[in-house]
């Protein structure tokens, strides 16, 4: 994967998804031993729509690997308001840093920006790494989930994987269905208002999985005694066409302690954050809340992805291999 760009996770085979994890635990127990493994790499972080978590895990992974940051938040202060076009930026980008992690409002900026992303003086392509574009794909938040159910029950096959809020624009649901499904045996339950329902090239890929399937109810009271996983979902107010239609749907469900004792004593609640109110502060207590330990888990990936795209070898790492 050295000088990939990752659109979404299916450029990534289950193998080097496993590699990924491998190296993010070896990350955290090796701290020191891989403070210098990105020394005179410089990351841009260009990111167009408002994040937290995101740019600051890119950006504070690059830091502790030992290279350095630059890049935008918030395209008001960057050219792109004077008219410039995502290519343009990019290739411009290009020039000045080894790594770009972007996060786009609109669905395929990744996929054009990493076709632009050619540094002009070498030649060489510079990888382009989605940061979650439009309500498309999340791909690196789909292996900090990936990296916390694996923490919780040892495996990422024969589960139960509940999926509850905004089906339609979250687009951290979409990368982990479609990743999830590579690795068998999940049965998903999609539970979502009518109007916010999964799309239907998502549900395909569920379909085209021989060893997944799916049920879609409106109903988390009904199912959440089946889970083994519950991902919640912010309704995305910034992807709405219609106010009205946000106000209504915003807090069709709410997780709270009172309807978290119905759910196994080892179910797993994940969200990608930030959350509005579908979660009760009361919630974060539970042994059961898996939210802040996706966070922490966000950083250990991307440190494990950027050192990988970049070919930077972590010191004394020693690979899984393709067995
Ligand atoms: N999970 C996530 O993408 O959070 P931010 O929007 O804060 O980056």
């Amino acid at each position: 994967m050295v000088g990939d760009s990752v659109i979404t996770l299916d450029t990534l085979s289950v193998p080097q998804i496993n590699e990924l994890l491998n190296k993010a635990r070896y990350i955290e127990s090796h701290r020191r031993q891989v403070a210098r493994t990105c020394e005179g790499r410089v990351l841009a972080t260009l990111f167009y729509e408002p994040s937290t978590r995101t740019r600051l895990s890119f950006e504070t992974a690059m830091l502790r690997l030992g290279g350095q940051v630059i890049g935008f938040a918030g395209a008001q202060l960057a050219s792109v308001s004077k008219g410039e076009s995502i290519a343009d930026t990019i290739k411009t980008v290009s020039t000045y840093a080894d790594c770009i992690a972007l996060r786009h409002p609109k669905e395929g900026a990744a996929l054009v920006a990493s076709r632009a992303a050619v540094n002009a003086a070498t030649g060489d392509r510079v990888p382009v790494i989605n940061a979650g574009d439009g309500g498309h794909m999340h791909p690196t938040q789909t292996l900090a989930d990936l990296a916390t159910i694996d923490q919780r029950f040892g495996r990422l096959t024969n589960l139960t994987v509940g999926l509850c809020g905004d089906l339609t624009f979250g687009r951290t649901v979409h990368s982990l269905i479609e990743t999830l499904c590579r690795f068998g045996n999940i049965r998903f339950v999609l539970i979502s208002p009518e109007e916010l329902r999964t799309p239907r090239y998502v549900v395909n890929r569920i379909e085209a999985s021989p060893t997944c399937s799916y049920e879609e109810t409106t109903d988390l009271a009904a199912v959440i005694g089946q889970l083994d996983v519950l991902y919640m979902t912010r309704v995305q107010k910034e992807r709405f066409f219609n106010e009205d239609d946000y106000l209504r749907l915003r807090d069709t469900y709410i997780l709270d302690e009172a309807k978290l004792s119905h759910a196994r004593p080892d179910m797993a609640v994940l969200h990608p954050l930030p959350r509005v109110n579908e979660i009760a502060v009361d919630v974060d207590d539970d042994p059961r809340a898996a939210y802040f330990q996706q966070v922490r888990n966000g950083m250990l990936m991307r440190m494990a992805l950027e050192s990988s795209v970049l070919g930077d070898e972590l010191p004394g790492y020693e690979p899984l291999g393709d067995d």
